[in-house]
């Protein structure tokens, strides 16, 4: 494992003392508590024990650094200078059906911009992380994205919240490309930082999702552009809460996959 930075160190340590968690209650999923927290959003036990693990890891270590957390919101508010972006569980759905597709993603950001991150996928044991200057890994091998240019050969990967305000736009989204002739397998795996994960180790050629939160991506932002990816932010948010929409691609498909979805003349 190629972990340098003291930042990436702390948070590698974090992550897997949460995965081991994490791991028990996925054996133990139909037991857990469930309790809702919103439309198409179900909060777990195990989502708020896997946030504490990680949190509490990370105080300990830098007591005065700013915490943007899925769960548990903001912690030391006034520090946006330093400040961790954590997304205990992503693929809650996935996690809570007993189906193997989820991840732990945790990114650090200075002064608004990200620094490190990683996205850890505890079933199939895959850690992808990054830091700015130094590539995109997975565990022992530097990951790149994929060569395709065409997006025709590519295979893409979308997601979307359940109960959506956009929904229709969800569901144009892939209408669209049936309605200009282009048949591309689009892929919907339900963790929207392993599907950046994979854009960047070239498994998939391209992501794009309407309403993600900013701790779906943070992490995912960083090991994408570390390996020669593109990620853009189509609705930029105006506030910490609010959602965006991105297209993240191998770089070399990108102004296909923007004309395809958004330059649409379907009613
Ligand atoms: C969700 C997943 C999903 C994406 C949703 C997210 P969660 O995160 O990343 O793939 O389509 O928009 O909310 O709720 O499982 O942490
Ligand atoms: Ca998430
Ligand atoms: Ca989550």
């Amino acid at each position: 494992m190629r972990i340098n930075s003291p930042k990436l160190n702390l948070i590698y340590k974090a992550c897997m003392k949460a995965s081991k968690s994490l791991i028990r209650d996925f054996g133990e999923v139909e037991k857990l508590q469930v309790s809702s927290k919103g439309p198409g959003d179900f909060v777990t036990s195990a989502d708020k024990r896997t946030e504490k693990i990680i949190v509490n890891e990370l105080l300990n270590a830098y007591p005065d650094y700013g915490i943007l957390s899925e769960e548990m919101g903001e912690v030391n508010k006034n520090n946006k200078n330093n400040r961790w972006i954590i997304d205990p569980i992503d693929g809650t759905s996935n996690f809570m059906n007993g189906i193997p597709h989820f991840s732990i993603s945790i990114g650090y950001e200075e002064n608004n911009s990200i620094k490190c991150g990683l996205i850890f996928d505890p079933i199939k044991n895959e850690l992808f992380f990054a830091e700015k200057g130094n590539g995109a890994f997975m565990n022992n091998s530097r990951i790149r994205v994929s060569k395709k240019k065409n997006i025709k050969d590519s295979i893409l990967a979308t997601g979307g919240p359940k109960y959506s305000s956009k929904i229709k736009e969800i569901i144009l989204d892939e209408y669209n490309f049936i309605s200009k002739n282009v048949t591309v397998p689009i892929r919907k795996f339900g963790s929207a930082a392993l599907d950046l994960a994979n854009v960047a180790c070239g498994r998939f050629d391209g992501f794009w999702q309407r309403e993600i939160n900013y701790w779906d991506i943070a992490a995912g932002e960083i090991i994408l552009k570390e390996s020669g990816g593109f990620i853009e932010k189509l609705k930029p948010k105006e506030n910490e809460m609010d959602k965006m929409s991105i297209m993240a691609s191998n770089s070399l498909i990108h102004q296909d996959l923007f004309n395809l979805i958004y330059k649409k003349n379907i009613e």
